[in-house]
């Protein structure tokens, strides 16, 4: 029998599109996948000869996460390419292409509408599943809105990437890529299960969630708890596993779960709220980089156990975290995605949020500042005693 075939876009040459492009674009001999890249910025060189601008571009990932021997210096960084076609050209109405059967939209929350019309031509009504990966919340919605004749699955990653050309990538941390249905159906869990399978098929860690807003909520939070703070104070996440910050960690954490107890995902408290908080874009140098590969089965069960948002600080503790890098290179932050739009929810439904609104005011001061390239303050927490003789 011959193998499945799939069509996908990514949408977004970026840290993450060159990370998902290129893992997905390596053949498996399971399923006959085409992989397209669509950029923004062209990464053809100008002056290119017409079969350089037909061949598929090849993505390097530097991979930064071969499993080492316990105890072992980290793994050289190997190398791993895979041929991707990048159009030089936006598709046209005349191109007799096959339709695609997912765009992965991998820009930043606040691009990504913009960047699906500008892709447009790419939809087949009814067919093309939108799978936003932007951490944030509230994307479904505009994509919903924006796009009705589009199927939509809901997905969020854990995996670390890092641009550092316009075809080259570094694999900084493996992690887990979860998907589901945006909604009850048939059709919606067929969608959700072929974007599933893409990626368990190209060797990721994925998994399966039928809760997904409930999960996008939880992220959304712990980017509240770290991000905000990192950013403001210039401070590595370490600095937040310090016994001062669990009080204002704690109190970010009842802000975000009076909103979720409105918006449908579930009964959640604070406490609660605090502990689950274990999946964070999170770094996790030296695991394998493929964790698993299920076959085309769903991935089942979560990778790791829980802990509290101050482990996540722990293990994270040597991380720029991205709101923190955006504000220190002038670029914008996802505060809207993540404290503007859990504010306007809490206004709706009426409830108090006045920590997460201060974080979201002083992001945006700390946004309007400018770029820095002072040093980001290095509080680490203190090392594990040693047990005793
Ligand atoms: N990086 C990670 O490890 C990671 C992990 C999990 C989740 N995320 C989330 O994934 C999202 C993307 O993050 P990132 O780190 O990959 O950001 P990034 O490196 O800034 O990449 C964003 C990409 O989107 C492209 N883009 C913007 N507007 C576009 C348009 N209209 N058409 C086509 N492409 C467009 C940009 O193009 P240009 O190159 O032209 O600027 C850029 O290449 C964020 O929400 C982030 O929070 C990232």
């Amino acid at each position: 029998m011959a193998a499945p075939s799939r069509r996908v876009a990514v949408l977004g040459g970026g840290s993450l599109g060159l990370l998902v492009a290129a893992a997905l674009a390596r053949p498996t001999g399971r399923i006959a996948r085409q992989v397209v890249l669509l950029t923004r910025t062209p990464v053809v060189p100008a002056g290119a000869t017409a079969a350089e601008l037909l061949a598929p571009a090849e993505i390097t990932v530097e991979d930064r996460c071969t499993s080492a021997a316990p105890g072992a210096a980290p793994a050289a960084a190997a190398s791993w390419t895979a041929p991707v076609h990048v159009p030089v050209r936006p598709r046209q109405a005349s191109d007799a292409l096959p339709p695609l059967d997912a765009l992965l939209v991998a820009t930043k929350h606040y691009d990504a509408v913009r960047a699906v019309q500008g892709a447009h031509a790419w939809l087949t009504p009814g067919r093309t599943a939108l799978v936003p990966l932007a951490n944030g919340l509230g994307l479904e919605e505009q994509l919903r809105t924006a796009f009705p004749a589009q199927p939509l699955v809901l997905a969020t990653t854990t995996y670390g990437a890092a641009r550092r050309g316009p075809l080259r990538v570094a694999h900084t941390g493996v992690g887990t890529v979860y998907v589901g249905p945006a909604g009850g159906g048939r059709a919606a869990h067929a969608a959700a299960e072929g974007v599933l399978n893409d990626f368990v098929d190209a060797g990721l860690h994925g998994v399966w969630d039928p809760n997904m807003p409930r999960r996008l909520w939880t992220k959304a939070a712990v980017s509240a708890c770290l991000n905000g703070p990192a950013a403001v104070l210039n401070v590595h996440n370490g600095a937040l596993a310090s016994p001062a910050a669990t009080p204002l960690l704690r109190a970010i954490c009842e802000d975000v779960a009076a909103v979720m107890a409105h918006a449908g995902v579930g009964p959640v408290d604070a406490a609660q709220l605090f502990r689950e908080a274990h999946e964070v874009q999170s770094s996790r140098p030296r695991e394998p980089c493929v964790a698993r590969r299920d076959g085309l089965t769903n991935g089942t069960g979560e990778p790791r156990a829980g802990g509290t948002l101050t482990q996540v600080a722990v293990r994270t503790a040597p991380n720029i975290n991205s709101m923190l890098q955006d504000v220190r290179a002038g670029r914008p932050t996802e505060v809207g995605a993540i404290y503007g739009y859990i504010v306007q929810q809490a206004a709706k439904h009426g409830v108090a949020t006045p920590r997460l609104q201060l974080l979201h005011d002083l992001v945006r001061l700390r946004e309007a500042c400018g770029p820095s390239d002072g040093p980001v303050l290095d509080v680490l927490p203190p090392p594990p005693t040693a047990p005793a003789a």
